[in-house]
């Protein structure tokens, strides 16, 4: 339940703030990737969970269902947060971007990268879901996810697993699926050991905040 101070400050609800900010994103024309998704991806989860995970945008089961990790993604989104005994409704998913960047190949339509001026557009968005949550800890998804929340320089090989201090909030960055399905043999397995190891830090983090809230 929000706080007596949090709704009388603002006068609503956190369901209500996210409800508004998802109907704005519903009818977002700020950038041109609004002109080839078929939905928006605004979020989904807790939005009292005191966790947010935050990927780098939707792909093309995520713009066809407008639910942020589905298809394959999601599959692995799913595997790691049951290893630590969580599910996608205790936490709450959402994208750096909202709309699908693609670009056409071969008479088919592949994910992109998202642009900096579409990530820019975005981010109101994205910072109108952490006000409206107030997460007590962020797991970036991938580089790109990092360099948009934590850090303009972040590398991820070199920062990922380490905690940052995103305004008053507890962030980290993992490597995204993209980046585990590149890596073959013995790296593969590193990379997966990596991944496991900051989401086990994470999920610490997440227990402890837990423990906090009584
Ligand atoms: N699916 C998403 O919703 N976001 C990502 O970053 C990757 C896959």
């Amino acid at each position: 339940m929000d706080s007596l101070f949090d709704s009388a400050q603002n006068g609503e609800s956190r369901e209500e703030r996210l409800a508004e900010l998802s109907r704005q994103v519903s009818v977002c024309t700020k950038c041109d990737l609004a002109m080839s998704r078929t939905n928006t991806v605004f979020g989904t989860g807790d939005p009292h969970s005191p966790l947010m995970l935050i990927g780098e945008g939707p792909g093309e089961n995520e713009d066809a269902t407008g639910l942020p990790f589905v298809g394959r993604a999601g599959k692995l989104l799913d595997d790691i947060l049951k290893a630590v005994d969580l599910t996608r409704n205790d936490v709450y998913i959402t994208n750096v971007v909202k709309c699908r960047a693609a670009v056409e190949e071969g008479g088919r339509m592949k994910n992109r990268p998202p642009k900096t001026g579409e990530i820019k557009a975005c981010n109101p968005y994205l910072q109108g879901q952490k006000e409206a949550i107030k997460p007590e800890i962020i797991l970036c998804l991938g580089g790109p996810a990092a360099k948009t929340v934590i850090d303009k320089d972040f590398r991820i090989t070199k920062d990922r697993g380490k905690w940052y201090d995103v305004d008053g909030v507890k962030a980290m960055a993992t490597f995204n699926r993209a980046y585990v399905l590149r890596q073959s043999g013995d790296d593969l397995q590193q990379t997966k050991r990596l991944v496991w190891k900051d989401v086990q830090a994470v999920y610490a983090e997440y227990q402890k905040a837990m423990e906090g809230r009584g």
